[in-house]
């Protein structure tokens, strides 16, 4: 079990991490609680929710992002109110990230701000969403148009929730996880050497590394202006394009899909070390299926969209060698003339 703290200028985190966290760490948690979960999560957990917060409020998400809404943050917020939850009461957010970006939301609008808790039980969320502070709902068909960014007091992370999960979501865990190892030297060696899609054993060490690394991000740049949290978008601009493009939620795997385009695209600029690109490729093609695109010039409008862009340009992060990253900005069609070429 191990302790990585997250220290911003505003405010401490502290994220527990390990086997056995959850028994151990839940029990400490004083005061009233209100959890929130979703209706897959409830329905495995729902006994040990009862068992840990016993007599605490509860509001049940229906699973998915589509309850990432206005909608359904009112009525939590309403649900808190019925509840009689105090200023003094915690916000539990026990279940994936959608569970975490709005529940955190609803924490930070309560009463102006109550503590929040967050208790990851994806993948994704254990390595990413939960840690940071950024919370969100989607509005106008835009993700994560509408939010906060509001540090959880505590992140439970338990692998013991990873025994359940179905095996596309551990794939979409897997996704930031080899984001990680494009970021840092040491996560990519580990995983070089540890990882195994049909042995989950080697997560015990590359979850808390991830962690690690993330906090130590969100630590030097908690409010995404100095650069250093844009690096954690590696992949995602073009990743999220296609995710949109094809209609599929996956973010995981579509991160990777976007980190290798993206890679082709750099190397077809001369940036970066081609090796070390064709190592990390080796790494996403055990995790996911490249898809090739009908239609170029439509998944290229969806990157217009991406928030990273400032200006005209197509904003992309991209490995360059280990544990070096670098942003390249191309006009769209540019952007498109090498997409083109990468998708031959
Ligand atoms: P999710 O919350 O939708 O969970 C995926 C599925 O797994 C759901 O059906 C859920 O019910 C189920 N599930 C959760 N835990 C389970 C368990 N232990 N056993 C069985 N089933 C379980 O999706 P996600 O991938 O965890 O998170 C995606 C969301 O996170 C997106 O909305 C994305 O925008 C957001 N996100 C936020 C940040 C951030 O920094 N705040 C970062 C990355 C992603
Ligand atoms: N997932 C990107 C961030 O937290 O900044």
């Amino acid at each position: 079990m191990t302790d990585i703290l997250l220290n911003t200028s505003s405010c401490k985190s502290v994220i527990h991490c390990g086997e056995g966290a959850f028994s151990k760490y839940a029990l400490l948690l004083g005061g009233q609680k209100f959890v929130v979960t979703d209706g897959n999560v409830y329905a495995i957990y729902g006994k040990l929710i009862e068992e840990y917060f016993n007599g605490c409020g509860l509001y049940v998400l229906p699973a998915g992002e589509k309850s990432k809404t206005f909608f359904y943050l009112a009525d939590i917020l309403g649900a808190m109110a019925e509840a009689g939850l105090k200023r003094s009461g915690t916000v539990i957010a026990f279940g994936g990230g959608v569970v975490g970006d709005i529940a955190g939301l609803a924490a930070s609008l309560y009463m102006r701000g109550v503590n929040a808790v967050q208790i990851p039980t994806t993948l994704l969320s254990q390595v990413d969403s939960s840690v940071g502070g950024k919370t969100a709902v989607d509005f106008k068909n835009i993700k994560n148009l509408v939010g906060a960014f509001y540090q959880p007091s505590e992140v439970i992370v338990d692998l013991m929730f990873l025994k359940t999960l179905p095996p596309r979501e551990i794939r979409c865990g897997l996704g930031e996880i080899i984001k990680y190892a494009a970021l840092d030297k040491s996560i990519f060696s580990k995983l070089l050497k540890e990882y195994d899609i049909f042995n989950l054993d080697f997560l015990g060490s590359i979850v808390p590394a991830c962690i690690r690394h993330k906090a130590r991000v969100v630590s030097a740049d908690e409010r995404d202006v100095n650069g250093m949290r844009k690096t954690l978008n590696l992949g995602h601009t073009t990743g999220h394009a296609a995710e949109l493009y094809y209609r599929r939620k996956s973010h995981g795997e579509f991160v990777l899909i976007g980190m290798y385009y993206e890679m082709y695209i750099a190397e077809k600029l001369k940036i970066g070390d081609g090796e070390y690109y064709a190592r990390l490729r080796q790494l996403i093609e055990r995790a996911v299926k490249i898809p090739a695109y009908a239609d170029i010039e439509k998944a290229a409008e969806f990157a217009k969209m991406d928030k990273k862009n400032t200006d005209e340009s197509i904003s992309l992060i991209v490995p360059m060698r280990e544990g070096e990253s670098t942003e390249l900005k191309l006009s769209f069609d540019e952007y498109v003339r090498l997409l083109k070429e990468v998708n031959q």
